[in-house]
């Protein structure tokens, strides 16, 4: 297998890119309140909100930086780091967290060196938790990938993120 890199085409997709997300800002130009829509068009093309574009997005639409950063940071959907290719969501609403919910995040903590809105360094696996799935009867409930995974123990965990590997 040829493993060099094919830099012109790296530098060709950046351009692209950027030039995308250009094109995008600058069609919310007359709708700068529908920020929320624009960031989510932003991260559907990065898997995350990259900040120089969020600079940009302040500059071109007049937006105040601090604005558009609180509005990026306050919705749990938005990601201002890259992400993993595999989301775990571990539910610490009370109904969980009573049945074992911390001792899942403390599992993952320790055998993948993240904590909760980290990815680990191989970029497989980010971790967030949840104040509630709103499945409280199959509890601890653990979500990875969008699929629930109920009365979860660490052992079960186990088995399930090996699958992820
Ligand atoms: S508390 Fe976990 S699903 Fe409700």
């Amino acid at each position: 297998m040829d493993n060099t890199l094919d830099l012109a085409a790296i530098q060709t997709a950046l351009e692209k890119s950027s030039a995308k997300v250009e094109a995008l800002i600058n069609s919310y130009v007359d709708k700068k309140e529908q920020l929320i829509s624009l960031l989510q068009d932003i991260q559907a093309e990065f898997d995350y909100l990259p900040q120089e574009t969020l600079v940009k997005i302040s500059r071109t639409l007049d937006i105040p930086l601090s604005q558009v950063f609180s509005v990026a940071t306050f919705f749990q959907s938005f990601s201002l780091k890259p992400r993993g290719r595999h989301t775990i969501t571990v539910c610490l609403g009370t109904a969980c967290h009573v049945k074992g919910g911390q001792r899942l995040v403390d599992k993952i903590s320790r055998d993948y060196k993240i904590g909760p809105g980290e990815t680990t360094q191989d970029e497989r696996f980010t971790l967030e938790t949840a104040n509630c799935l709103g499945c409280c009867a199959l509890g601890p409930v653990v979500v990875v990938d969008g699929k629930y995974e109920g009365h979860m123990t660490p052992d079960k965990l186990d088995k399930i993120l090996k699958k992820y590997e």
